[in-house]
Protein backbone atom coordinates (compact mmCIF):
# COMPACT_ATOMS: atom_id res chain seq x y z
CA UNK A 1 0.00 0.00 0.00
CA UNK A 2 0.92 3.47 -0.42
CA UNK A 3 0.42 5.51 2.95
CA UNK A 4 1.52 9.15 3.07
CA UNK A 5 1.24 8.90 7.45
CA UNK A 6 2.70 5.32 8.49
CA UNK A 7 3.38 6.33 12.44
CA UNK A 8 4.92 2.56 12.89
CA UNK A 9 8.26 4.12 11.35
CA UNK A 10 8.95 5.88 14.68
CA UNK A 11 8.81 2.93 16.56
CA UNK A 12 10.91 0.56 14.15
CA UNK A 13 14.27 0.63 16.37
CA UNK A 14 15.21 1.56 20.12
CA UNK A 15 16.89 4.24 18.80
CA UNK A 16 14.10 6.04 16.95
CA UNK A 17 12.30 4.98 19.70
CA UNK A 18 14.77 6.80 21.93
CA UNK A 19 14.82 9.85 19.67
CA UNK A 20 10.96 10.03 19.28
CA UNK A 21 10.44 9.39 23.10
CA UNK A 22 8.59 12.59 24.51
CA UNK A 23 8.65 11.75 28.44
CA UNK A 24 12.23 11.24 30.37
CA UNK A 25 12.27 10.23 33.96
CA UNK A 26 15.42 11.93 35.76
CA UNK A 27 16.43 11.35 39.32
CA UNK A 28 15.53 14.93 40.51
CA UNK A 29 12.01 14.00 39.27
CA UNK A 30 11.55 11.51 42.77
CA UNK A 31 10.55 12.96 46.62
CA UNK A 32 11.58 9.84 49.04
CA UNK A 33 8.90 9.22 51.42
CA UNK A 34 10.96 8.09 55.08
CA UNK A 35 9.04 6.64 57.71
CA UNK A 36 10.81 7.51 61.09
CA UNK A 37 10.35 5.36 64.57
CA UNK A 38 11.46 5.98 68.36
CA UNK A 39 14.30 3.18 69.14
CA UNK A 40 17.73 2.08 68.12
CA UNK A 41 19.07 -0.33 65.58
CA UNK A 42 15.32 -0.38 64.05
CA UNK A 43 14.55 -1.63 60.85
CA UNK A 44 11.48 -2.81 60.67
CA UNK A 45 9.63 -3.73 57.15
CA UNK A 46 5.75 -2.41 56.50
CA UNK A 47 3.54 -6.00 56.32
CA UNK A 48 1.50 -4.39 53.42
CA UNK A 49 4.44 -2.29 51.87
CA UNK A 50 7.01 -5.35 50.86
CA UNK A 51 10.08 -3.68 50.77
CA UNK A 52 9.52 -0.50 52.62
CA UNK A 53 10.78 -0.16 55.93
CA UNK A 54 10.96 1.80 59.16
CA UNK A 55 13.80 3.09 61.03
CA UNK A 56 15.21 4.15 64.03
CA UNK A 57 17.01 7.71 63.58
CA UNK A 58 20.41 5.95 63.74
CA UNK A 59 19.88 3.24 60.54
CA UNK A 60 17.71 6.35 59.04
CA UNK A 61 20.93 8.60 58.66
CA UNK A 62 22.22 5.61 56.48
CA UNK A 63 19.12 4.96 54.57
CA UNK A 64 19.55 8.92 53.84
CA UNK A 65 22.88 8.60 52.61
CA UNK A 66 22.51 5.46 50.23
CA UNK A 67 19.24 7.63 48.53
CA UNK A 68 21.67 10.63 48.08
CA UNK A 69 24.53 8.23 46.81
CA UNK A 70 21.67 6.88 44.41
CA UNK A 71 20.81 10.82 43.35
CA UNK A 72 17.73 11.59 45.36
CA UNK A 73 17.48 15.04 46.08
CA UNK A 74 14.29 15.28 47.87
CA UNK A 75 12.84 13.45 50.78
CA UNK A 76 9.05 13.68 52.36
CA UNK A 77 9.28 12.79 56.44
CA UNK A 78 6.84 10.92 58.26
CA UNK A 79 7.25 9.86 61.75
CA UNK A 80 5.37 6.79 63.33
CA UNK A 81 4.47 8.25 67.42
CA UNK A 82 4.08 5.72 70.02
CA UNK A 83 0.51 5.57 70.98
CA UNK A 84 1.36 7.39 74.81
CA UNK A 85 2.03 10.49 73.02
CA UNK A 86 -0.77 10.65 70.90
CA UNK A 87 -3.88 12.68 71.78
CA UNK A 88 -6.75 14.79 70.37
CA UNK A 89 -5.05 18.10 69.94
CA UNK A 90 -2.05 16.69 68.45
CA UNK A 91 0.06 18.21 71.70
CA UNK A 92 3.65 15.83 70.56
CA UNK A 93 3.68 17.97 66.92
CA UNK A 94 5.67 20.41 68.54
CA UNK A 95 7.43 19.03 70.96
CA UNK A 96 11.19 20.53 70.16
CA UNK A 97 12.50 17.20 70.86
CA UNK A 98 9.91 14.89 69.36
CA UNK A 99 10.88 12.37 67.01
CA UNK A 100 10.01 14.57 64.09
CA UNK A 101 12.39 17.46 65.35
CA UNK A 102 14.79 15.02 66.28
CA UNK A 103 14.74 13.59 62.87
CA UNK A 104 14.93 16.58 60.76
CA UNK A 105 17.85 18.13 62.63
CA UNK A 106 19.59 14.78 62.31
CA UNK A 107 19.08 14.56 58.50
CA UNK A 108 19.99 18.40 57.78
CA UNK A 109 23.37 17.24 59.70
CA UNK A 110 23.69 14.68 57.60
CA UNK A 111 22.59 15.81 54.06
CA UNK A 112 22.85 19.62 53.77
CA UNK A 113 22.09 19.65 50.58
CA UNK A 114 19.13 17.56 50.11
CA UNK A 115 15.35 19.13 49.88
CA UNK A 116 13.44 18.15 53.53
CA UNK A 117 10.28 18.68 53.18
CA UNK A 118 8.32 17.82 56.49
CA UNK A 119 4.39 16.05 56.91
CA UNK A 120 2.43 18.23 58.53
CA UNK A 121 -0.92 17.15 59.60
CA UNK A 122 -1.94 15.76 62.88
CA UNK A 123 -2.85 12.11 62.29
CA UNK A 124 0.58 10.47 63.25
CA UNK A 125 -0.50 12.19 66.80
CA UNK A 126 -4.00 11.80 67.05
CA UNK A 127 -5.36 9.34 68.95
CA UNK A 128 -8.90 9.60 67.11
CA UNK A 129 -6.22 9.05 63.86
CA UNK A 130 -7.57 12.23 62.00
CA UNK A 131 -5.78 14.86 60.77
CA UNK A 132 -7.09 17.39 62.54
CA UNK A 133 -9.20 18.58 66.12
CA UNK A 134 -12.08 15.97 66.56
CA UNK A 135 -15.21 17.61 68.66
CA UNK A 136 -18.44 15.99 68.81
CA UNK A 137 -18.13 13.73 65.95
CA UNK A 138 -16.55 16.33 63.56
CA UNK A 139 -12.83 17.77 62.49
CA UNK A 140 -12.97 21.23 63.65
CA UNK A 141 -11.54 23.25 60.95
CA UNK A 142 -10.24 26.56 63.05
CA UNK A 143 -8.90 25.02 65.56
CA UNK A 144 -7.03 22.47 63.75
CA UNK A 145 -5.42 25.11 61.59
CA UNK A 146 -4.10 27.23 64.27
CA UNK A 147 -2.18 23.97 65.59
CA UNK A 148 -0.81 22.95 62.02
CA UNK A 149 0.26 26.05 61.61
CA UNK A 150 2.57 25.57 65.06
CA UNK A 151 3.48 22.55 63.94
CA UNK A 152 4.78 23.65 60.60
CA UNK A 153 6.74 26.41 62.65
CA UNK A 154 8.31 23.62 64.80
CA UNK A 155 9.28 21.84 61.83
CA UNK A 156 10.82 25.01 60.39
CA UNK A 157 12.54 25.82 63.79
CA UNK A 158 13.99 21.94 63.52
CA UNK A 159 15.73 23.22 60.18
CA UNK A 160 13.13 21.57 57.45
CA UNK A 161 13.14 23.55 53.93
CA UNK A 162 10.01 22.40 53.26
CA UNK A 163 6.67 21.87 55.09
CA UNK A 164 3.97 19.66 53.42
CA UNK A 165 0.74 20.06 54.67
CA UNK A 166 -1.44 16.72 54.48
CA UNK A 167 -4.48 17.45 56.29
CA UNK A 168 -6.64 19.50 53.64
CA UNK A 169 -8.67 21.74 56.20
CA UNK A 170 -9.82 25.33 55.05
CA UNK A 171 -7.34 27.87 55.02
CA UNK A 172 -4.35 26.33 56.37
CA UNK A 173 -1.96 27.36 53.32
CA UNK A 174 -2.64 31.31 54.41
CA UNK A 175 -2.46 30.51 58.16
CA UNK A 176 1.21 28.30 57.93
CA UNK A 177 2.28 31.41 55.51
CA UNK A 178 1.52 33.77 58.00
CA UNK A 179 2.91 31.33 60.40
CA UNK A 180 5.89 31.06 59.24
CA UNK A 181 6.70 34.47 58.16
CA UNK A 182 5.98 35.89 61.18
CA UNK A 183 8.30 33.53 63.20
CA UNK A 184 11.20 34.68 60.91
CA UNK A 185 10.95 31.78 58.67
CA UNK A 186 10.51 33.72 55.13
CA UNK A 187 12.54 31.23 52.91
CA UNK A 188 10.79 28.05 54.47
CA UNK A 189 8.69 26.47 51.41
CA UNK A 190 5.01 24.72 51.35
CA UNK A 191 4.18 22.01 49.40
CA UNK A 192 0.71 21.76 49.90
CA UNK A 193 -1.31 18.44 49.14
CA UNK A 194 -4.13 20.74 47.23
CA UNK A 195 -6.42 18.00 45.58
CA UNK A 196 -6.45 15.37 48.08
CA UNK A 197 -8.56 12.37 47.75
CA UNK A 198 -10.43 10.34 50.15
CA UNK A 199 -8.99 7.32 49.09
CA UNK A 200 -8.55 3.79 49.99
CA UNK A 201 -5.36 3.75 48.76
CA UNK A 202 -4.52 5.05 51.85
CA UNK A 203 -4.64 1.67 53.47
CA UNK A 204 -0.85 0.51 53.85
CA UNK A 205 0.04 3.72 55.04
CA UNK A 206 -2.03 3.76 57.93
CA UNK A 207 -0.77 0.78 58.78
CA UNK A 208 2.91 1.96 58.64
CA UNK A 209 2.05 4.80 60.86
CA UNK A 210 -0.52 2.78 63.11
CA UNK A 211 -2.74 6.15 61.85
CA UNK A 212 -6.23 4.75 60.97
CA UNK A 213 -8.90 6.67 62.09
CA UNK A 214 -10.05 4.51 65.35
CA UNK A 215 -13.69 2.86 66.00
CA UNK A 216 -15.10 4.79 68.44
CA UNK A 217 -18.60 6.48 68.74
CA UNK A 218 -18.48 9.87 67.79
CA UNK A 219 -15.17 10.14 65.68
CA UNK A 220 -16.10 9.66 61.99
CA UNK A 221 -14.69 6.24 60.67
CA UNK A 222 -13.49 7.68 57.24
CA UNK A 223 -12.13 11.57 56.39
CA UNK A 224 -15.07 12.58 53.90
CA UNK A 225 -15.25 15.67 55.61
CA UNK A 226 -11.85 16.75 54.67
CA UNK A 227 -10.53 14.78 52.01
CA UNK A 228 -12.11 14.88 48.34
CA UNK A 229 -14.47 12.98 46.52
CA UNK A 230 -12.96 10.70 44.33
CA UNK A 231 -15.57 11.61 41.72
CA UNK A 232 -14.92 15.49 41.72
CA UNK A 233 -12.44 17.33 39.14
CA UNK A 234 -13.97 20.57 38.80
CA UNK A 235 -13.45 20.71 42.81
CA UNK A 236 -9.97 20.28 42.08
CA UNK A 237 -9.37 23.04 40.37
CA UNK A 238 -10.92 25.13 43.03
CA UNK A 239 -8.68 23.67 45.55
CA UNK A 240 -5.56 24.35 43.45
CA UNK A 241 -6.25 27.57 42.65
CA UNK A 242 -7.49 28.64 46.51
CA UNK A 243 -3.84 27.35 47.66
CA UNK A 244 -1.81 29.12 44.70
CA UNK A 245 -4.02 32.12 46.62
CA UNK A 246 -3.05 31.67 50.02
CA UNK A 247 0.59 31.19 48.64
CA UNK A 248 1.43 27.70 48.41
CA UNK A 249 5.15 26.94 46.57
CA UNK A 250 3.95 23.61 45.10
CA UNK A 251 0.87 21.95 44.20
CA UNK A 252 0.49 18.55 45.10
CA UNK A 253 -2.31 15.91 43.87
CA UNK A 254 -2.95 12.46 45.40
CA UNK A 255 -2.84 9.84 44.61
CA UNK A 256 -1.67 9.26 41.28
CA UNK A 257 -2.34 6.39 38.91
CA UNK A 258 -6.65 6.80 39.39
CA UNK A 259 -5.90 10.79 39.23
CA UNK A 260 -4.02 11.11 36.15
CA UNK A 261 -6.55 13.62 34.34
CA UNK A 262 -6.44 15.62 37.60
CA UNK A 263 -2.68 15.61 37.67
CA UNK A 264 -2.65 16.97 34.25
CA UNK A 265 -5.61 19.49 35.02
CA UNK A 266 -3.69 20.70 37.49
CA UNK A 267 -0.31 21.07 35.38
CA UNK A 268 -2.62 23.58 32.98
CA UNK A 269 -3.44 25.91 35.95
CA UNK A 270 -0.42 25.87 37.85
CA UNK A 271 2.11 28.22 38.19
CA UNK A 272 4.32 26.42 40.73
CA UNK A 273 5.48 23.34 40.23
CA UNK A 274 2.82 20.31 40.71
CA UNK A 275 3.74 16.75 42.49
CA UNK A 276 1.95 13.59 42.57
CA UNK A 277 1.90 11.30 45.11
CA UNK A 278 2.23 7.48 44.38
CA UNK A 279 0.45 6.20 47.40
CA UNK A 280 0.94 3.36 49.03
CA UNK A 281 -1.98 1.54 47.98
CA UNK A 282 -0.15 2.12 44.79
CA UNK A 283 2.65 0.75 45.57
CA UNK A 284 1.16 -2.69 46.98
CA UNK A 285 -1.12 -3.23 44.14
CA UNK A 286 2.08 -3.75 42.06
CA UNK A 287 4.19 -5.96 44.64
CA UNK A 288 1.48 -8.25 45.23
CA UNK A 289 0.91 -8.64 41.67
CA UNK A 290 4.43 -8.89 41.18
CA UNK A 291 4.96 -11.63 43.69
CA UNK A 292 2.14 -13.54 42.13
CA UNK A 293 4.03 -13.22 39.29
CA UNK A 294 1.14 -11.59 37.61
CA UNK A 295 3.14 -8.68 36.46
CA UNK A 296 6.64 -7.64 35.74
CA UNK A 297 7.10 -5.74 38.69
CA UNK A 298 10.02 -3.26 37.11
CA UNK A 299 8.27 -3.08 33.85
CA UNK A 300 4.52 -2.02 35.70
CA UNK A 301 6.98 0.47 37.92
CA UNK A 302 8.23 2.14 35.21
CA UNK A 303 5.24 2.60 33.16
CA UNK A 304 3.30 4.17 36.31
CA UNK A 305 5.97 6.40 37.25
CA UNK A 306 6.35 7.62 33.49
CA UNK A 307 2.79 8.09 32.68
CA UNK A 308 2.65 10.07 36.08
CA UNK A 309 5.44 12.69 34.89
CA UNK A 310 3.69 12.55 31.38
CA UNK A 311 0.35 13.39 32.80
CA UNK A 312 2.31 16.96 34.41
CA UNK A 313 3.99 15.82 37.34
CA UNK A 314 7.29 18.16 38.04
CA UNK A 315 7.81 15.64 40.86
CA UNK A 316 6.96 12.13 41.96
CA UNK A 317 6.56 10.56 45.95
CA UNK A 318 6.89 7.27 45.61
CA UNK A 319 7.59 4.21 47.40
CA UNK A 320 9.91 2.21 44.77
CA UNK A 321 11.85 5.60 44.78
CA UNK A 322 15.36 3.24 45.47
CA UNK A 323 14.18 0.66 41.99
CA UNK A 324 13.64 3.28 40.71
CA UNK A 325 16.65 5.06 41.08
CA UNK A 326 18.43 1.55 40.50
CA UNK A 327 17.13 1.34 36.99
CA UNK A 328 17.81 4.95 35.95
CA UNK A 329 21.20 4.60 37.10
CA UNK A 330 21.40 1.22 34.74
CA UNK A 331 19.34 2.63 31.67
C1 LIG B 1 -2.24 11.74 56.41
C2 LIG B 1 -1.50 11.19 55.26
C3 LIG B 1 -1.89 10.05 54.58
C4 LIG B 1 -0.95 9.83 53.59
C5 LIG B 1 0.00 10.85 53.70
N1 LIG B 1 -0.36 11.69 54.73
C6 LIG B 1 -3.00 9.12 54.82
C7 LIG B 1 -4.33 9.66 55.06
O1 LIG B 1 -4.70 10.74 54.60
O2 LIG B 1 -5.07 8.97 55.76
C8 LIG B 1 -0.99 8.69 52.64
C9 LIG B 1 0.26 8.32 51.93
C10 LIG B 1 0.21 6.99 51.28
O3 LIG B 1 -0.81 6.26 51.27
O4 LIG B 1 1.26 6.60 50.76
N2 LIG B 1 -2.13 13.07 56.68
Amino acid sequence: MSMLQRPRRLRQSAAIRGIAQETHLHPSDFIAPLFAVEGEGIKSEISSMPGYFRYSLDLLQQEVLDLQALGCTALLLFVKVPDHLKDNEGEEAVNPDGLMQQAIRMIKETAPDMLLMTDVALDPYSSLGHDGIVEDGEILNDESVGALAEMAVSHAQAGADFVAPSDMMDGRIEAMRIALDTSGFQNVGIMSYSAKYASCFYGPFRDALDSAPVDMENVPRDKKTYQMNPANAIEAKREVELDLLEGADMVMVKPAMAYLDIIRQTKEISTVPVSAYHVSGEYAMIKAAAANGWLNEEEAMVESLTAIKRAGADLIATYFVRDILKYLRNA
